[in-house]
C-alpha cells in the first residue's frame, strides 16, 4: 500500500533548497513562474492541499481563507510578519498558522543599519552623483550628513529585531531609547532608557527606527502630529512595514527638511510606492531586502518547512504557531 504524502501548496518560487526539501516531504505544487496569485487564484491552486507556504506578498484575507478548500489545515509563511494572514478567520476553520521567527534577525538588523546609515551619510546622492558621471571631484562641503556616532536612537518595537538593532547601534556608541508593550529585563535592555509612552519617546529621537510590527494599533503611528515631535533634522528608518508610516506625513517633512532623510525598506502598498519617495534626494530607498540574504532565506524556508513537517506529517503543533492577537 502506497501511502499518499500531504500536498503542500508553494504559492512563491522559494529558494531551490527549500524547494527540494518541499519535494522530498510533501507533494510539493510548486509556482516556478513565481507568478503572484489574487485570492480566487490562490483558492483554486489549492485544491487537494492540506497545507499551503505562502509569503508577504500573498493577501490570506478573511474572504480567501473562508473559500479555500476544506482539506487545508495549516498556511505556514514565509515571513516573520504576519499581517498579511487573517489569523482569526483561519482559527474559525480550524487551520494552523506558523510563521519563521528568529532566523532573520540578524539579517533584518544589518538592513536596519545600511538604512540607518544611508540616510544619514546621503548615500543615495553619493552614488547617483558619481554614476551619473556628475562628480566633479572631492570639495570641502561636499554631500554633508548627518554625524551618527554618539546621537540617540529611538526604536520603536523592542522585539527580537529591535533589540539586535540596538546591539549593532551600541558599536556606533549610540544612546538607546526604545518603546515596547513592556519593558525588558535589564540583562536585554543593557542600559537602554526605557519609555512606557512612545510618544514621549518622541523628543529623544536623533534617529528614529521603526520595527515594530504592522497592527491596527500601528497602523500610520508615524503620522504628522508625531514627525513633529522629533527633534529638527532627525532621520527616519523604516525596516519593519511601510504602513506604520503616514507616507504624505513622512514626505512632506523630507520636503521641508524639518526630517534630515529617510532609510526605507518597507512601503505601504509596495511594490507601488507612493510617488512622492522617488522625487526625494534625501530619501534613501531598498526593495524589502531586510532578510535578502541565501542564508537568511533558506532558514526561513526550512523554518516554514520545519512547521508544515511536524503537524503534517507527525501531527504536531506547529513549533512556530501564531494566534490571533
Ligand atoms: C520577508 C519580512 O522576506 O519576514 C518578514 O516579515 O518582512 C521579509 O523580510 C518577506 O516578508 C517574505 O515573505
Amino acid at each position: 500500500m502506497t501511502i499518499r504524502k500531504p500536498r503542500v501548496l508553494a504559492t512563491r518560487h522559494f529558494p531551490p533548497d527549500v524547494e527540494t526539501r518541499l519535494t522530498a516531504s510533501f507533494d510539493a505544487v510548486l509556482n516556478p513562474e513565481d507568478r503572484l496569485y489574487d485570492g480566487p487564484a490562490l483558492v483554486a491552486a489549492s485544491a487537494g492541499c492540506d497545507g499551503i507556504m505562502c509569503a508577504a506578498g500573498d493577501a490570506l484575507t478573511a474572504a480567501t481563507i473562508a473559500s479555500l478548500p476544506a482539506s487545508v489545515r495549516i498556511i505556514a509563511t514565509f515571513s516573520v510578519g504576519y499581517e498579511h494572514v487573517d489569523v482569526a478567520a483561519a482559527a474559525k476553520r480550524n487551520i494552523a498558522v506558523s510563521n519563521t521567527p528568529d532566523v532573520l534577525t540578524d539579517a533584518t538588523a544589518d538592513i536596519t543599519l545600511l538604512c540607518l546609515l544611508g540616510a544619514a551619510r546621503r548615500a543615495h546622492e553619493g552614488t547617483t552623483m558619481l554614476r551619473t558621471h556628475n562628480w566633479v571631484g572631492w570639495t570641502p562641503t561636499q554631500l554633508t550628513g548627518v554625524h551618527v556616532t554618539g546621537k540617540r536612537l529611538g526604536i520603536l518595537g523592542m522585539g527580537r529585531i529591535g533589540q539586535a538593532v540596538a546591539d549593532r547601534a551600541r558599536a556606533f556608541r549610540m544612546q538607546i531609547h526604545y518603546s515596547n508593550r513592556s519593558r525588558l529585563p535589564a540583562d536585554l535592555e543593557k542600559g537602554a532608557t526605557f519609555h512606557a509612552n512612545a510618544d514621549d519617546m518622541l523628543p529623544y529621537c536623533d534617529f528614529l527606527s521603526i520595527n515594530a510590527p504592522m497592527t491596527p494599533a500601528t497602523r500610520k503611528w508615524v503620522n504628522a502630529e508625531r514627525l513633529a515631535k522629533l527633534p529638527k533634522g532627525a532621520v527616519v528608518v523604516n525596516t519593519a512595514r511601510g504602513g506604520v508610516v503616514d507616507d504624505e506625513a513622512l514626505i512632506a517633512a523630507l520636503r521641508s527638511g524639518r526630517i534630515a532623510s529617510a532609510g526605507l525598506d518597507v512601503f505601504d502598498g509596495e511594490p507601488k510606492i507612493h510617488q512622492g519617495y522617488y522625487d526625494l534626494e534625501n530619501a534613501f530607498l531598498l526593495p524589502h531586502m531586510g532578510s535578502a540574504t541565501v542564508e537568511t532565506r533558506n532558514a526561513m524556508g526550512f523554518k516554514a518547512l520545519d512547521n508544515l513537517e511536524a503537524f503534517l506529517l507527525r501531527g504536531q503543533a506547529p513549533p512556530d504557531v501564531v494566534k490571533a492577537s
